[in-house]
Order: C-alpha cells, then sequence, then structure tokens
C-alpha cells in the first residue's frame, strides 16, 4: 500500500464525504429524487365523478373526517393530481399536488396551516396556493369546492 501523509488522508476522506453524501435527508427515500411527499392516496370507493364534478364521500375516506387530514388524488379524471386537505371543521382546501419548482409532491402542515414540497427545498405555500417561502416562483393552483352533506364536490 503506497504510503500517504495524513493530511493527503484527510482531504481524501473529506471529499469522498462531500461526494457520497449529497442528499441530507436518508438517500433513497428522498423526496427530492423519489419527488413523492408522505400524503396518502385517497380510497378509490370515495371517489367519483359527475359533469366538472370531483366527488368525494366523505364517510368512506377517513382521513378526511377530521381537520388535519389530507388525501392526494391521481387518476385519468384530472390532468394532474391534486392535494385535499381538511384544514378546519367541513372546511377543505384543495391545490395541485406538484410543486411549481421542480415537481416534486406537496404535503399538507396542519401545524401552520400551509401546504410544503416534500423536497429539501421545502417551498411553501398558504391554503390559497400563494407562495410563501422556497425557491418556486409559481403558485399552487387551487380548485374551488363545496360541501354539500357527506359529499365534498371539487371543480375540475
Ligand atoms: S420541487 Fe423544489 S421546492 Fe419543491
Amino acid at each position: 500500500m503506497p504510503y500517504m501523509k495524513r493530511r493527503d488522508f484527510l482531504k481524501a476522506s473529506a471529499a469522498a464525504v462531500v461526494v457520497t453524501s449529497t442528499c441530507l435527508c436518508g438517500l433513497n427515500g428522498c423526496a427530492t429524487f423519489t419527488k413523492k411527499g408522505n400524503t396518502m392516496a385517497i380510497k378509490p370507493e370515495a371517489l367519483g365523478r359527475k359533469g366538472n364534478k370531483l366527488l368525494i364521500d366523505l364517510s368512506r375516506e377517513p382521513l378526511l373526517a377530521r381537520a388535519g387530514g389530507a388525501v392526494k388524488i391521481i387518476n385519468e379524471y384530472i390532468p394532474q393530481g391534486i392535494i385535499v386537505a381538511h384544514t378546519e371543521d367541513n372546511t377543505y382546501h384543495i391545490a395541485s399536488l406538484l410543486c411549481p419548482h421542480r415537481g416534486v409532491e406537496v404535503d399538507y402542515d396542519h401545524k401552520n396551516k400551509r401546504f410544503e414540497c416534500a423536497s429539501l427545498g421545502s417551498s411553501t405555500f398558504a391554503l390559497g396556493g400563494e407562495n410563501v417561502k422556497g425557491p418556486a416562483k409559481k403558485p399552487l393552483q387551487r380548485y374551488e369546492a363545496s360541501v354539500q352533506g357527506n359529499m365534498l364536490a371539487i371543480t375540475i
């Protein structure tokens, strides 16, 4: 084995650490690479469509039963995924699922009542979709919705 001075060894080791740890959050599961957030998909039996309305039967989706819950919807009814957040009693906010920065999914942060990108960039958005911080330059698209009984109708 060739001789290496201690200083050279430390420099080489530091360079190796920089190269192998490009992601600070745990490598394989990093949302920056997977583009997936932590929000669960809606139960298929809770979802329907009538004309330009996406219908969610709230009695069939426990994740939306109380304030703080959220689901994502990705299916053929809509051109791009959306996130549905139950923000206060009987109040729901719906926005596009994908961060306008690089298309990573957003999650609902109930503590701060915001949407937050799951990537390391962590762009955050107000419930109205406005960009609050982070590298995203555009807002999240918002969708209008109304509740009648157990049915949440989202205009798509
Ligand atoms: S994808 Fe970069 S902040 Fe969301």
